[in-house]
């Protein structure tokens, strides 16, 4: 999807939260702190889906990589990447989780999310970080690329590892969190 074609919808959709796709650093940094041997993962609001084609790219052939997004053009244009590892899902992420996580406690590698988690209410968020830890196996991941902090405290007190890095390369600069079980 091109950018103009990525602000109209952003503009019609404020849950999109950015006027343009992450980065290609971002992107990378985001592959980089993946763990080894990832095979399972979740993305959290996969946009136009450029994070997703990346990790595709690192993915094992039997791998499978769960997106959920809330917006409806976005998600029709995630039908675009023909993958059979590649599973889009239409829909939020607080109603994907609750019917979820309990099915694949302790399975997945990793999960990485660019929802807004600055517009959750705190219970909300608080509920999507203890399903998120849950549904990592130990040793696997959770890396988040957000515009603030916010999180950053739940992702300390759950994960027993929790760093932050500034991606300057990005507009606006991102703060990549990640937590580890
Ligand atoms: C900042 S954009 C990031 C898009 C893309 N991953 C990227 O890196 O360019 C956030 C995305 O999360 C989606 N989103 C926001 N809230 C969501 C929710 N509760 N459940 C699922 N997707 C959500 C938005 O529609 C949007 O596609």
């Amino acid at each position: 999807m091109n950018t103009l074609n990525f602000l109209k919808i952003a503009l019609k959709d404020h849950k999109v939260a950015a006027i343009s796709e992450s980065s290609s650093w971002a992107v990378d940094r985001v592959a980089e702190l993946l763990p080894e041997d990832t095979r399972a993962l979740v993305e959290y609001g996969p946009g136009t889906g450029v994070i997703t084609r990346r990790i595709l790219r690192v993915l094992p052939d039997d791998g499978k990589l769960i997106a959920i997004e809330l917006n409806e053009d976005l998600f029709h244009a995630l039908g675009k990447i023909k993958d059979v590892r590649f599973e889009p899902v239409l829909g939020d992420v607080l109603d994907w989780t609750k019917r979820f996580t309990d099915e694949k406690a302790d399975s997945v590698d990793a999960v990485v999310s660019t929802i807004p988690f600055s517009f959750l209410n705190a219970r909300e968020r608080a509920i999507l970080i203890e399903r998120t830890f849950r549904m990592i196996r130990p040793g696997g991941r959770f890396v988040t690329c957000q515009f603030s902090l916010l999180v950053f405290p739940l992702i300390r007190r759950y994960f027993k590892k929790a760093k932050f890095s500034v991606e300057v390369r990005n507009f606006p600069p991102y703060f990549v969190m990640w937590g580890e079980k």
